[in-house]
């Protein structure tokens, strides 16, 4: 067995949680932007590349509650740290990196393994052979009171990255390394863990980006909240590049999907989006999308944003798996006819970065999108605008009487904190 963590949007963790549950009979626990499960450490860990709720995957190779790291002076809380690496299950970690990624680490595991016991017998820096060694990066990410700790991400980093040189002889590297390995310290808990994503698992639906194009991975979970069921007819009527609409394409098979959206050049995106997956699937992806780039081995990171702002042209790794199309049409008169519609799944416009005024659009939209709703039809809708969104549902009787709310979710877009609702018909 090993222990996986998947970084995941702050908000969704419940969709990732529910598709760790259906595609491995497994239950998977979460904290804030992540989740933890259980697998066998086998060749079909690779299975895990697949999940389309979750960011990025690591293995963990230790967690711990270690206090000796807290209230410490800086030298002895780093010496703490790095004494852990002789404890570190690095054999269950570096397994795991080559049964994910169906490669041998160059020179193989067995001899970083080799190096390791040499190295708790006599402590002493290697001395082997370091042709064809793994290169290697350090990152530490701290995400809980930094005022607990004497020390910086950085120079835990640092520490940690020269006591792994000096067992195992790896060359650090910046970027294109061979092994990640990542240093999480939340207070006084540990927890460290070999990266096993290269690119983070939301770059594959989207080669050309509008100024609000979503995250493959924010897409799922709405589209999860709405629930799609064989056969249905979901649209997103506001749908910018298309993100939404082909996650749906090729996330969920027989369905009908349709996008629109009321801006020719959104249209053109979403068509070349489209166009691109189609292109893919006839010939091997090679895609080159990383979300953060430094110019350090050892690395220090906040949250990755969770707007797709990558703008480099990369080949969709996604193939589809049901229909989809794309219309230019205003979203608040509809060619679609009454109760023709089973899901819409939408992300509106916020407002400020489309100047949009919600005050009027909002009331629109939502008569609009009960017009073509079957009755129970559901509404997956993103906003930034909660205070309309609210107003409106809940102040305005007409429309407020048109919906019931069934849930809603706090999701960080890009550090903005938005509103997920899950509306039914009633
Ligand atoms: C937040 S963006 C959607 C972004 C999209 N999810 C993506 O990933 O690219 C909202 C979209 O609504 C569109 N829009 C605004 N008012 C509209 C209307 N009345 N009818 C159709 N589309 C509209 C805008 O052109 C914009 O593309």
């Amino acid at each position: 067995m090993i222990t996986i963590r998947g970084a995941v949007v702050t908000g969704f963790e419940f969709a990732a949680c529910e598709e760790v549950n259906e595609r491995f009979g497994v239950h998977a626990t979460s904290s804030r932007g992540a989740i933890v499960f259980d697998l066998p450490n086998a060749p079909a860990l690779s299975e895990i590349l697949t999940l389309r709720s979750v960011d990025s995957l690591y293995a963990v190779i230790d967690r711990r509650r270690f206090e000796a790291i807290c209230d410490k002076d800086q030298d002895t809380a780093l010496q703490s740290i790095t004494a852990l690496l002789v404890d570190l299950d690095w054999a269950s970690g570096l397994q795991a990196l080559e049964n994910v990624t169906q490669q041998s680490l160059p020179g193989g595991h067995q001899r970083a393994i080799d190096a390791l016991n040499a190295y708790r017998t006599t402590s002493a820096k290697y001395s082997g052979d370091k042709n064809g060694l793994p290169s290697y990066r350090v990152s530490c990410y701290r995400p809980g009171p930094r005022e607990l700790h004497s020390f910086g991400s950085m120079d835990a980093a640092r520490a940690l990255g020269n006591v792994i040189n000096n067992c195992f002889g790896w060359p650090p590297k910046m970027d294109d390394f061979d092994i990640e390995v990542v240093l999480r310290i939340n207070n006084s808990d540990i927890s460290v863990e070999l990266a096993l994503t290269k690119k983070s698992l939301h770059c594959r639906n989207i080669v050309e980006f509008g100024r609000t194009t979503l995250r493959s991975t924010i897409c799922h979970g709405l589209l999860r909240m709405a629930a799609p069921r064989p056969g249905e007819t979901i649209v997103d009527p506001l749908c910018g590049s298309g993100s939404i609409p082909l996650e749906a394409a090729t996330g969920w098979s027989e369905l009908f999907v349709l996008g629109g959206d009321n801006y020719s050049v959104a249209l053109e995106r979403s068509a070349a989006n489209l166009q691109a997956i189609y292109s893919s699937q006839t010939r091997p992806s090679s895609s080159v999308c990383s979300d953060e780039q430094t110019s350090s081995p050892y690395c220090s990171f906040d949250e990755p944003s969770s707007i797709a702002t990558n703008q480099a042209k990369t080949s969709p790794t996604s193939q589809l798996r049901s229909p989809v199309a794309f219309v230019q049409w205003d979203s608040t008169k509809l060619p679609l006819g009454n109760e023709s519609v089973d899901c819409i799944v939408t992300d509106l416009p916020f407002g400020k970065r489309l100047r949009t005024d919600n005050r009027r659009l909002y009331p629109a939209l939502l008569l609009e999108w009960a017009r073509v709703l079957k009755k129970d039809g559901r509404v997956a809708a993103l906003t930034h605008d909660r205070r309309n969104m609210s107003t409106i549902l809940m102040r305005c009787k007409p429309i407020g009487r048109l919906w019931n709310i069934k849930a809603t979710h706090n999701i960080n877009v890009g550090g903005l904190i938005c509103i997920a609702y899950l509306l039914t018909k009633r």
